[in-house]
């Protein structure tokens, strides 16, 4: 770390608030924040360190994205070694291995058949990618009609104008203007009423993917082009899919002709307990997309599983065409690249994709035991995935979740998520079942301290 850098972390922690200003901070409270900064040091394995030097156990995998836990040394040397050997290199009319090796491994550990990989550099990009990847593909085939999108209420597909056009969440909307023309919205599948504190996959709610029949009709099947859903939604608060739910839009889909797309930016790479949630659930779309834990949030990148049909279909024009005019300068960076190919060795050789349904059965009791403390409404769970949700004080949604975040962070050393009421938890992989523990019994003390 330069000496400038240290500096400015002393500053920016202590006595220079002023010093923050310039950076204006994605998805936060950014002037209430910088009265109370919360900041990050180091990490290792399960812990960060803040700049006062207090460790914090990571309930949240960073951001749904450190799977196989902080600083790993295997990561770090395939990075830093990449980094030396050929930092950058173009893959348009040109390459370089990496990216070809990496979408070779990729293609061994998604489902069959969606064994074609192009990269992008975030799970926004990965969604409009994907989502662009539908329509260019109805064109070619002949079904150029297939313009429409149906997304779900409450979904997040990132911020790209693609992605929140599909989004479901009304506050990454509004002040957007009218997004992408043809979106129609299926309703979520959150039931607290039927189906509060279900352990694992809740019973009711199946028939909700009839909204997709009823709004396929409404449009004509024929203008659709691709549906696209979280398999479990992880922004708008862990929404988990009913039993029987995904293979009924699957079964729609298949009867209309219509794309289905998993956004598996959280669920992939082990967190549900398979490579990707498709697979834990049987389930296969025909575009996977992801991020997050494809480097373990060591360098940014994205990619999008596509089936082999829809990668065949462009491979019929003139050999010397493009097929999809679409890429990023960063698709495929030898960084990230370097980055996932390592990533990909430690989940492999620590099982890691297995975790979840190791231990999976303690978290789900561990998760439950809090349904009787004061002011929690719901508590779901799947894989290495919790939520806990509060009920909101009368007109000050989140305000009580908040609550819970910041005396978890400075005073119990424990880093949560919340979104709205929501607790939502989602550690490293490689937790063992002490943090288990701690994580559990520091939200009980809290949530029993908070009014
Ligand atoms: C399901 C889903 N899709 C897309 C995204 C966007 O990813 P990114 O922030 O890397 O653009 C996220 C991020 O949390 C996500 O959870």
């Amino acid at each position: 770390m330069t000496e400038n850098l240290q500096e400015h972390y002393a500053a920016v922690a202590t006595s220079h608030p002023e010093r923050m200003d310039a950076f204006w901070m994605p998805f936060s409270a950014n002037r209430q924040f910088k009265k109370h900064p919360r900041l990050l040091a180091s990490a290792s394995g399960m812990f960060y360190r803040t700049v006062d030097g207090r460790e914090i156990l990571d309930g949240t995998g960073g951001l749904w994205c450190v799977n196989a836990g902080h600083g790993r040394a295997r990561i770090t040397a395939a990075v830093s070694q990449q980094i030396h050997t050929m930092d950058f290199a173009p893959t348009f009319q040109m390459g370089h291995p990496l990216p070809f090796l990496l979408a070779e491994r990729l293609a061994e550990i998604a489902p069959d058949p969606l064994k074609h990989v192009f990269f992008t550099n975030s799970g926004s990009e990965s969604v409009d990618t994907a989502l662009k990847i539908a329509l260019a593909y109805h064109r070619v085939r002949g079904e150029g009609q297939r313009t429409r999108f149906i997304g779900r209420e409450k979904g997040y597909h990132g911020v790209g104008f693609g992605g929140i056009s599909v989004g479901g969440l009304p506050n990454n909307r509004k002040f957007f203007g009218p997004l992408l023309p043809g979106v129609d919205h299926m309703r979520h599948t959150l039931d607290i009423g039927r189906n509060a504190f279900s352990k694992g996959l809740p019973e009711h709610g199946a028939e909700l993917a009839d909204d997709l029949e009823r709004i396929a009709l409404l449009h004509d099947p024929s203008t659709i082009a691709a549906v696209i859903v979280e398999p479990i939604s992880g922004s708008a608060g862990v929404v988990l899919p009913p039993k029987g739910y995904l293979d009924r839009l699957r079964a729609l889909c298949t009867k209309h002709g219509i794309l289905l797309i998993f956004d598996e930016v959280i669920t992939g790479f082990g967190r549900v307990g398979n490579a990707f949630a498709a697979q834990r659930y049987n389930v296969v779309p025909d575009l996977i997309t992801c991020a997050k834990g494809l480097t373990n949030g060591a360098v940014p990148m994205g990619a999008v599983f596509a089936s082999n049909t829809i990668h065949d279909t462009f491979m019929n024009g003139p050999e010397g065409a493009i097929e999809l005019f679409h890429g990023y300068t960063y698709s495929g960076h030898p960084l990230a690249c370097a980055a996932a190919l390592a990533t990909l060795d430690v989940y492999a050789e620590e099982n890691l994709f297995n975790k979840a349904i190791e231990l999976g059965p303690y978290w789900e009791e561990k998760i439950h035991a809090l349904r009787d403390l004061p002011n929690v409404i719901d508590i779901r769970n799947f894989g290495l995935i919790g939520a806990i949700e509060l009920a909101s004080r009368p007109g000050a949604v989140g305000a009580r979740a908040y609550d819970v975040f910041t005396k978890c962070f400075h005073e119990k050393d424990l880093l949560i998520r919340v979104t709205g009421d929501v607790i939502a938890l989602s550690p490293p992989l490689i937790l063992e079942k002490s943090h288990i523990d701690r994580i559990f019994s520091t939200l009980v003390e809290v949530i029993r301290e908070t009014s």
